[in-house]
């Protein structure tokens, strides 16, 4: 594997970020944020560079990327849909409509289409129970989804 690095344009975010902090492992969250952006995943190569920068441990790092849904240790299809699950958003028929993305993709939850296109997640609160059933892709949120308003998103997904 090549050497894990940040580019020179992330490298100079890394360091706008950490200036904001007054000690360098507070900005942990914010540079496995850059990270998974520049290499996708969190590969433990990746945890171990983002660990020397902030100047925690690896273990620290894996931690806290296993604690937040928003990080990945494995490569995700080129949408990433996270379901609510939620108690609000399942009285809502969110459990409904985790079935019928199951079926319509013939995956399970952790799992991506044969195409690489679509990674299906339920995940807990999105933060938006007053207008569930709720869905994430990638960094979008749909909300109040039907069965029919999530199909029609879908197709329109390229
Ligand atoms: S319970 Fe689904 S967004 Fe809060």
């Amino acid at each position: 594997m090549n050497k894990v690095e940040f580019s020179k344009k992330t490298l100079d975010k890394f360091k706008s970020v950490i200036a904001k902090y007054p000690e360098k492992g507070a900005a942990l969250l914010p540079t496995l944020w850059l990270a998974q952006q520049e290499f996708s995943v969190l590969t433990p190569e990746v945890e171990e560079y983002v660990a020397g920068l902030v100047g925690v441990s690896p273990v620290r790092v894996q931690e806290v990327r296993s604690f937040y849904t928003m990080y990945t240790a494995r490569p995700l299809g080129k949408y990433h849909l996270q379901l609510c699950t939620n108690i609000t958003c399942s009285l809502l028929g969110a459990e409904e409509l985790l079935e019928h993305l199951k079926k319509r993709l013939k995956v399970n939850c952790g799992e991506t289409t044969s195409d690489k296109k679509f990674t299906l997640s339920a995940v807990e609160c999105l933060g938006h129970c007053g207008t569930g059933p709720v869905i994430q892709i990638n960094d979008d949120f749909h909300e109040s989804l039907t069965r029919e308003s999530l199909d029609k998103l879908l197709d329109s997904l390229k």
